[in-house]
Order: C-alpha cells, then structure tokens, then sequence
C-alpha cells in the first residue's frame, strides 16, 4: 500500500485525519471501496505522471456525499447554483458535484482539479480535462473488488492508455444505462460526444 504524506498546500489535514473524516461518513464497505480506489487511482498517477498528493485527496473525497441524506443534498443543489436537472437524476449522479462543494466546505480544498474530480466522476470527462479528474473516473471503475464482465479489458486499457480508458468507460456506462433504459445525464452523452470527435480528429 501506498501513503502519501500531505503537504498542507491542498487541504489542512494529515491524510491520516482526512481518513478518519471520510469512515465518519460512510459505511465500512464504501470506506473499503474507497481507499481501494485511492491506491488504484495513485498507480495511475505514477504511471501518467499527475500530482500524487492531489490524486490522493481527490479520490479519498470522492464519494463523500454518496451516503449524504438525500433531502439536504438536495437543498444544497439549489442553495448552491448547480444544474437544477441533477434533481431527477438522483444521487447515483450528484453526488459527484455535491461533494466537490462539501469538500470545498468543509475541507476549505480550492485546487479546481481536486474539485473537478469530485465532482466530474459521475459523469466522465472531456478529452482535454486535468490527469487527476480522469484518473478517479478510471480508478473507480477498475478498483481490484469490481467484478463485471469488461472489467478485465478495462483494467489492460488503462495499463497503455488513460484516454482510451476514459472512452471505454463512458461507452461502457452509455450502454448499460441504455440497456436498464435509465435516464441518462446530458453531460455523460456530452463527454462522450467529445470523445467521438477526438478520436475522428486522431484518424484524420
Ligand atoms: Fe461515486
Ligand atoms: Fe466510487
């Protein structure tokens, strides 16, 4: 296992105090899941050269308000300006960008990457968004417990590339949503969107 020793540039906490704080918040086993994440998502750092210290704290965060009453994340959607469409989408999508806002909160974190990540991993990212952002949606598909049939071919495609992973996901995501006829949230078609003419400006 990997620790990471915290700076103080990016949150004033030890990354020890930071864990206390995140089991405070949640079940053991979404606490297990997530310091799973964490290390998954430092191997992508190392491997993609991204800030480990802020890969460390954007994915301890990142599920932060999964487990948050439904009724005061709510009130903190429309409190805070975020996109009122969150509301029918639930909290399988805002807590991502609640949490970002919790984290800013309660934690005083200002770096916009940490933030972003929180906030973006329910959705996916565009093709030019920071390292860590991508690296915590990546991370939390493949952490080692997940155990569904394409997670063997995500994990290989995340050893060569980060982008490629990114796209799998999203692809991923879109056709088990359209498969559970769920709703899907604009900006996940949106990222996917972006991708798509990435990758045909790549074959041009
Ligand atoms: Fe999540
Ligand atoms: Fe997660």
């Amino acid at each position: 296992m990997t620790t990471i020793k915290y700076s103080t540039h990016y949150i004033d906490l030890t990354r020890e105090q930071l864990l206390k704080k995140v089991a405070a918040a949640m079940s053991s086993k979404r606490f297990e899941h997530v310091m799973r994440v964490e290390q998954t998502a430092l191997d992508l750092a190392r491997r993609y050269g991204a800030n480990e210290e802020k890969t460390s704290i954007a994915a301890l965060l990142h599920d932060f308000a999964k487990e948050a009453p439904d009724h005061s994340m709510r009130d903190l959607i429309i409190s805070e300006n975020l996109d009122l469409d969150l509301l029918s989408f639930g909290n399988a999508v805002w807590h991502g960008p609640t949490g970002a806002i919790l984290a800013n909160k309660m934690f005083g974190i200002e770096d916009d990457e940490i933030l972003q990540a929180i906030a973006e991993h329910t959705c996916g990212s565009l093709p030019h968004a920071p390292l860590v952002q991508k690296i915590v949606f990546v991370a939390d598909f493949i952490e080692p417990a997940r155990d569904f049939p394409a997670v063997e071919h995500a994990r290989e495609i995340a050893k060569r590339s980060l982008d490629a992973a990114v796209f799998f996901e999203l692809q991923h995501t879109l056709k088990y949503l359209l498969e559970k006829e769920a709703r899907i949230y604009p900006k996940t078609l949106q990222n996917y969107n972006a991708w798509i003419s990435e990758n045909e400006k790549g074959k041009e």
